[in-house]
């Protein structure tokens, strides 16, 4: 496997890219320097933490615009026809790590997602306005996608042939896409057994060569980090700075649809803990340049299962990382060892968000509930409407304070959970909440007579 570099004809020289490139630098989020050439596992070379993309002096730079320009220029977009416009994340490249060459941008016009009003969900958690912002309504059906179109152009951009990544099945799914696209080879690592068969078939169809490692999430992370060492291969894990940059899109958007009065609290899955730095990441940088006048809380739920996050605020005040290990049905969030736990901490700290965990069954009567709104989503993106409730009860959200919920992926990416749910297999004890949402498919005689019967027998 040789690295070859892809330019294209005309594509501008070295210099030139290193000189467009000055207008963002990485810096390590442990000792904080710049700089300096990252780790092929694209760490700190000093001290091997995590990487973050910065933007020095961008408000002073003749090339940012005010806030109130820049937020005509990101509409005025919308009706553009341009493949760098219509995609929700390019939209917004004045906040975004630059390419040297647009056409390097592999896209498949992710982001734009719906956000939704959810009247029903907001009754059964108890406050008077939510809304869902729909990250699965992406190409692949996450929110991967919108980290995933920034990372693999800048491995398009470097010359990489390869790129990799461990996942639950979501990265996977979108990374396996973005590569094809844009002409790259891509290798998945999933743990045999553990993802939903949906994801695991869109990464075959996708084109990537599938590795399924008998192992967890947390254990194709550790193979995946030797492979890069070796090989030439650019690794598209959450780890990657650049996956953050476009995640940050969703909250623009967000505020960009909520006519930038920023909502009271933002509730957002966690798992490798990406999401939710990259969105509190996008907030804290808005607030920064005047885009809004005050933060939402951003609050992160885990599954009682899976949750050294919950565990590392609550018994370790948030300072060293409690690993877990990892149990849930809520597959994408089966991780028990989050790259991303010191960058989620400090979206805690700086929105002033809290944690909260919540157990399988209330995983999937949260999820039945959603669907029931017409909305749906997959099982890990219902732990926030499950933590909600509790942090309703609890008084951290007040009924009159506006609650947005980030659901992640979309209901088609783990059908087995739900037809499971429906049919009254995932739960043998009759807890009569959600007997209240199974909806079993009926098996009738072909006859107008049987269904009419049962539609009789429902009434209004
Ligand atoms: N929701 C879904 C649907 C996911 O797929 C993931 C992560 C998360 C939430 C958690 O986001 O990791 O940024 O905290 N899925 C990864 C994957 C790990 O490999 O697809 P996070």
């Amino acid at each position: 496997m040789n690295r070859q570099i892809i330019s294209e004809p005309g594509a501008p020289t070295v210099s030139e890219r290193e000189s467009k490139r000055q207008a963002f630098q990485l810096r390590c989020i442990g000792c904080g320097n710049m700089g300096g050439t990252p780790t092929k596992n694209l760490r700190c070379a000093d001290c091997a933490d995590l990487l973050e993309v910065i933007y020095p002096g961008w408000k002073h730079s003749a090339g940012m615009q005010s806030a109130s320009a820049l937020k005509a220029l990101w509409k005025q977009r919308r009706t553009s026809l341009v493949p760098l416009d219509e995609s929700g994340v390019w939209r917004f490249r004045e906040v975004l790590p630059n390419l040297a060459n647009e056409n390097d941008a592999i896209t498949l016009r992710e982001g734009n997602t719906p956000l939704y009003s959810m009247p029903q969900c907001a009754g059964k958690a108890g406050v008077e306005t939510l809304f869902a912002k729909h990250q699965g309504m992406n190409p692949t059906g996450s929110f991967k996608d919108t980290g995933m179109t920034m990372a693999a152009s800048i491995a398009l951009q470097e010359g990489f042939r390869w790129v990799a990544c461990a996942s639950t099945g979501n990265t996977s799914a979108s990374m396996a896409a973005y590569a094809s696209r844009g002409g790259m080879r891509g290798l998945v690592l999933i743990p045999e057994g553990q993802i939903s068969w949906s994801k695991l078939s869109q990464a075959l169809d996708y084109g990537a060569v599938t590795c399924q490692l008998k192992t967890d999430f947390d254990g194709c992370v550790k193979v995946l980090n030797q492979v890069v060492l070796e090989m030439p291969v650019y690794l598209l894990n959450s780890v990657n700075p650049y996956r953050l940059e476009g995640q940050k899109t969703a909250a623009i958007e967000l505020l960009e649809q909520l006519n930038w009065e920023s909502p009271d609290h933002v509730i957002v899955p966690g798992g490798n803990l990406a999401n939710s730095s990259a969105l509190g990441k996008a907030f804290l940088e808005m607030k920064d340049l005047g885009f809004i006048s005050s933060l939402p809380k951003v609050s992160i739920i885990q599954a009682e299962g899976a949750n050294p996050l919950v565990r590392t605020v609550r018994e370790n005040a948030g300072q060293k990382l409690i690993s877990v290990r990892a149990e849930t049905m809520a597959t994408a969030i089966r991780i028990g060892s989050p790259a991303s736990w010191k960058k989620a901490v400090r979206v805690l700290e700086a929105t002033g968000g809290t944690v909260e965990q919540v157990s399988e069954a209330e995983i999937a009567l949260a999820k039945a509930e959603i669907g029931a709104e017409g909305i749906g989503c997959e099982p890990a993106s219902a732990v926030t409407l499950a933590g909600l409730k509790k942090l309703v009860k609890q008084g951290f959200v007040k009924p009159h304070e506006t609650v947005i919920l980030i659901l992640t992926g979309h209901l088609l990416k783990d059908p087995d959970f739900t037809l499971k749910f429906h049919r009254g297999d995932l739960f043998p004890e009759k807890d009569a909440a959600i007997l209240a949402q199974q909806r079993a498919p009926l098996v009738l005689e072909p006859s107008p007579k049987a269904v009419i019967e049962v539609l009789e027998k429902i009434g209004n």
